[in-house]
């Protein structure tokens, strides 16, 4: 009877959630703050957040002292500002400290309080909502989340009595060799009832091997106090493994690429041809059918249509490709759109909002900076095209160049549809160059160019005018 009036009083609470994430993380020997640390192309806080905001709870407390205004900016990147706030955590005296600076914040506020760490960027959401349900149901006043690990090295320890009853949770540094012997470790994730999570975290003291604030002693606390103190033990480790070095990070990310490609592959239907290597971005979405072929890279946002094939060396990273476009060997293509059935590279490098319309043709060494080139266009060698709009059906030749900077101020250019751009053409910005011109090799556009005219020399002046007989001067 009285465990079930617990477990109403429990179950109707609100849910606060606090991230520790004031640390600097001195074991990834950074001057970056550690959960700034990138996984899988995102912030290691990030992935904390999202996890966190998967439960719906009231507010989300991120506690932050290193690089505080970095660490905000990354979460406001994955948070609504309306569902997070900020404490600072004036000096890092440890974990009970770091949540100490909380109280304020819930003081009061009879919520159950969950606690991430901001460096434990692979938990799940069902593996928190289990914990939570657990700690609702058992009516303990704190649940730990705990595991067995075949390497509990650096890990706070599970320490129980012969009967198996939890004891208190030890420190590596502070355990005696038996106690380092205990597998079963704590995850550092821990759901409390906030008012009894205060009162044992006053009682705390520093008295250890890191003279810290640890929050792992309130578990003992409010043992000693008569409450119930459960450990929640889940079965799979890395999930719950905190990045401490570089190496860990590492370790993680491989691990983070081959379940992002594995998804894909089965549940996507994209083909990699070597999946170890290969590097996709977990946020990345990639249409079937699609041939991913080695040391291709996609990072960020990417989306990639059905039926492309993408060749070694090339780097995407936050850009959308339609359907049957073919990326060769060793393009670098960021910010940049490309629609369906285009041909890009080798060796291009597409920038800035560069826009392909459907049908159109990139080729080696050509660079498109801020620029978009229409339907069915092409610009296939040796090409500079900044600022510039590109019509459609135009060809650009071999060794165009827009001269878009006058060393003070970037220029447009602009070409309209069917223009052929002969080989070698110098446009030099602010210049236009009307519907079905024709510049001839080596020109140097310095005005703007009329419809149906071929221009040529240095400077490009008009030498006729082509009206019905331009089809004389396609190559
Ligand atoms: C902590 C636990 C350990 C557990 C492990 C799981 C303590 C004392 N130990 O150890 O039992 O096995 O996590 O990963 O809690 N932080 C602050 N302010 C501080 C100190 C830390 O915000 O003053 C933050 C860090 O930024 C980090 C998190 O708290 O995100 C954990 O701190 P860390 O130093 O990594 O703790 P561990 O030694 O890993
Ligand atoms: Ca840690």
């Amino acid at each position: 009877m009285q465990n079930e009036t617990r477990l109403n009083a429990h179950s109707e609470r609100p849910l606060d959630i606090l991230v520790l994430a004031a640390g600097l993380g001195t074991r990834m020997k950074s001057g970056k703050a550690k959960v700034l640390h990138q996984l899988g192309g995102l912030p290691l806080i990030t992935h904390v957040c999202r996890a966190a905001q998967s439960l719906e709870p009231r507010k989300i407390h991120v506690i932050v002292g290193h690089q505080a205004d970095r660490v905000e900016a990354a979460v406001l990147e994955a948070l609504d500002p309306s569902q997070v706030t900020f404490i600072k955590q004036a000096r890092q005296l440890g974990t009970g400290d770091a949540v100490m600076s909380a109280r304020e914040a819930l003081a009061g506020a009879d919520s159950t309080v969950m606690i991430l760490s901001g460096d434990v960027p692979l938990i799940r959401a069902e593996t928190l909502r289990l914990l939570l349900n657990h700690h609702r149901e058992s009516g303990a006043v704190c649940t730990i989340l705990a595991v067995r690990m075949e390497n509990p090295t650096g890990y706070g320890r599970m320490v129980r009595d012969e009967q198996g009853r939890f004891l208190r949770i030890v420190e590596q540094k502070d355990a005696t060799p038996e106690e380092k012997q205990v597998r079963e470790i704590n995850s550092g994730i821990y759901c409390f009832e906030a008012g009894k999570l205060f009162s044992a975290l006053e009682r705390v003291q520093p008295q250890n091997q890191q003279s810290e604030y640890y929050l792992t002693d309130v578990a003992e606390i409010l043992l000693s106090d008569g409450e119930q103190v459960d450990a929640f033990l889940h079965n799979d480790a890395r999930e719950v493994a905190g990045v401490n070095t570089r190496a860990e990070l590492a370790e993680f990310e491989n691990l983070i690429r081959r379940n992002t490609i594995r998804g894909l592959m089965l549940d996507g239907g994209v083909t990699f041809i070597d999946p170890s290597r290969t590097y996709v971005s977990a946020e990345a979405v990639i249409g079937q059918d699609t041939v991913i072929y080695p040391e291709v890279q996609i990072e960020g946002k990417t989306v990639i249509g059905e039926n492309c094939v993408l060749r070694s060396g090339s780097r995407i990273t936050n850009s959308r490709l339609g359907s049957n476009v073919t990326i060769k060997d060793h393009c670098l293509i960021i910010d940049s759109e490309i629609e369906s059935d285009c041909s890009v590279g080798p060796f291009a490098h597409l920038r800035m909002k560069a826009f392909l319309a459907a049908g159109s043709a990139v080729g080696n060494f050509v660079e498109l900076k801020k620029s978009r080139l229409g339907r069915g266009s092409k610009a296939m060698h040796l090409t500079y095209l900044g600022d510039a709009t590109i019509g459609e059906q135009t060809n650009i030749g071999a060794g165009t160049i827009t001269c878009n900077y006058d060393g003070r101020q970037k220029h447009e250019t602009i070409i309209e549809d069917n223009v052929k751009i002969g080989s070698d053409t110098m446009l030099v910005a602010p210049v236009k160059v009307g519907s079905r011109s024709v510049t001839g090799a080596g020109s140097v556009v310095t005005r703007d160019v009329p419809s149906d005219s071929l221009v040529a020399g240095v400077p490009a002046v008009i030498k006729k005018r082509l009206g019905e007989r331009r089809n004389e001067t396609e190559s």
